[in-house]
C-alpha cells in the first residue's frame, strides 16, 4: 500500500534503505528506458530557453512500469538553475500570488518575505522555514481541491515558457500553464500521498520542476491500495505526468541533502538568463537547505474559455 511505503521513506529512526530507489538515468534497465526527443523545437534547436538547454541534448527517460511518467534528466544550464530559483525565493514568494503564510499574520502590510528573510535576523530565522508554498494562476484552493474563476491572477510569463518548451520537447503541442504549485520543502518536510484531479483537463500532462536538495519522490497507482515505486528527483530534474500515470498517487516522504549542486557549476556559453549576483548570493543561502518543486498545471480544455462554476449566467444579452 502508498502509505506503507510513505512510511517506511519516511521514517528517521531507523532510516531507510535506498537501494530500490531508482537513481535515473543509472536506473537497472528494466526500469528506464532512454526516449528520443520527440519533436524539435524549432526556435530552441540551438540556443537556451528560459534556462534550459537546447532540446536536442536533453536526456529523456520513461519508466516502462508506470506508462505516460516522463523524466528528463536536469536540462537546466547552471544560470537556469540559480535564475529558477531566485524567482521562486524572490518573486514568487509575493503578492499577487498567494502564499501559506497570508493567514499566519507573520507579514506586514507592506512587507515581503524575501525582504524580511534576507535581513539575516532573528526574525529572519524563524520566518524562513514557515514559506511552505506559493499558488500561481488559478489559485489551488487546499480545502475544496477547485479551482474558481474568481480566485486567479496571471501567471508570470517566463513560468508558461519555460513549461511549454519542456512539453512541447516531448510532443506535447498544446500545454499552457495555467495553475502553478511553488512548493518550498525544508530538510524535514514531506508532501502526503495525493492525486492531482482538480483540473478540468486531465488530459493535459503536469509539468513537475525541481531545484536544490533532492527528493525521494513515491509513485504508486491508481488506487491507493497500489504498491509505489521510488524514484530521486535531483536539482533541475523534470517529471512530467501525462496519460495514464496523471492520475496515479503521488507523494514525497523525504528531502535528501543533495550529492552534486549544479546551481553552484560555471556558466556557459549556452546561457541565456542571467541573475543579479547579490540576489543569488541570497537565494543560494536558502537552497542549501531547501528544495523547490514548480507544480504545473494546464486548468482549462482546449478551446474552454473558463470554467463552468461561472459559466452559467454569463451569456445575459443586453
Ligand atoms: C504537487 C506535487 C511533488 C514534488 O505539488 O502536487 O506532487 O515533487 N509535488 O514536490
Ligand atoms: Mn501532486
Amino acid at each position: 500500500m502508498f502509505k506503507d511505503y510513505f512510511k517506511y521513506y519516511k521514517s528517521r529512526n531507523p532510516p531507510p534503505n535506498n537501494e530500490n530507489v531508482i537513481d535515473v538515468p543509472n536506473g537497472a534497465s528494466q526500469q528506464v528506458r532512454r526516449l528520443p526527443v520527440q519533436c524539435s523545437i524549432p526556435y530552441n534547436t540551438d540556443r537556451s530557453i528560459f534556462g534550459l538547454k537546447p532540446v536536442n541534448s536533453w536526456e529523456i527517460f520513461e519508466l516502462p512500469h508506470i506508462p505516460g511518467l516522463i523524466f528528463i534528466k536536469n536540462p537546466f544550464t547552471s544560470s537556469g538553475q540559480r535564475y529558477w530559483i531566485t524567482r521562486c525565493f524572490k518573486d514568487y514568494s509575493r503578492k499577487p500570488n498567494k502564499l501559506n503564510i497570508d493567514v499566519h499574520g507573520v507579514l506586514g502590510e507592506q512587507e515581503t518575505w524575501w525582504e524580511v528573510c534576507t535581513r539575516g535576523d532573528q526574525r529572519a530565522a524563524v520566518l524562513i522555514p514557515k514559506l511552505r508554498w506559493a499558488t500561481l494562476g488559478y489559485h489551488h484552493n487546499w480545502d475544496t481541491k477547485h479551482y474558481t474563476e474568481d480566485d486567479k491572477i496571471e501567471i508570470p510569463g517566463d513560468v508558461d515558457e519555460m513549461t511549454k518548451a519542456i512539453a512541447k520537447g516531448l510532443g506535447f503541442d498544446n500545454f499552457k500553464a495555467e495553475a502553478a504549485i511553488i512548493n518550498f520543502y525544508r530538510m524535514n518536510s514531506t508532501l502526503a500521498g495525493h492525486v492531482d484531479h482538480s483540473e478540468d483537463n486531465l488530459d493535459a500532462p503536469l509539468v513537475s520542476v525541481s531545484f536544490g536538495q533532492s527528493a525521494i519522490f513515491l509513485i504508486g497507482g491508481l488506487k491507493y491500495e497500489d504498491p509505489a515505486h521510488a524514484l530521486f528527483v535531483h536539482s533541475g530534474d523534470v517529471l512530467v505526468m501525462s496519460g495514464e500515470s496523471r492520475l496515479r498517487y503521488h507523494g514525497v516522504p523525504r528531502i535528501v541533502t543533495a550529492g552534486r549542486t549544479p546551481w553552484d557549476d560555471e556558466q556557459s556559453k549556452e546561457d541565456d538568463v542571467f541573475v543579479n549576483s547579490e540576489d543569488w548570493s541570497k537565494a543560494r543561502s536558502f537552497i542549501s537547505e531547501a528544495r523547490i518543486n514548480m507544480n504545473v498545471r494546464r486548468v482549462l480544455k482546449s478551446g474552454q474559455m473558463k470554467l463552468n462554476d461561472h459559466e452559467a449566467g454569463s451569456e445575459i444579452d443586453f
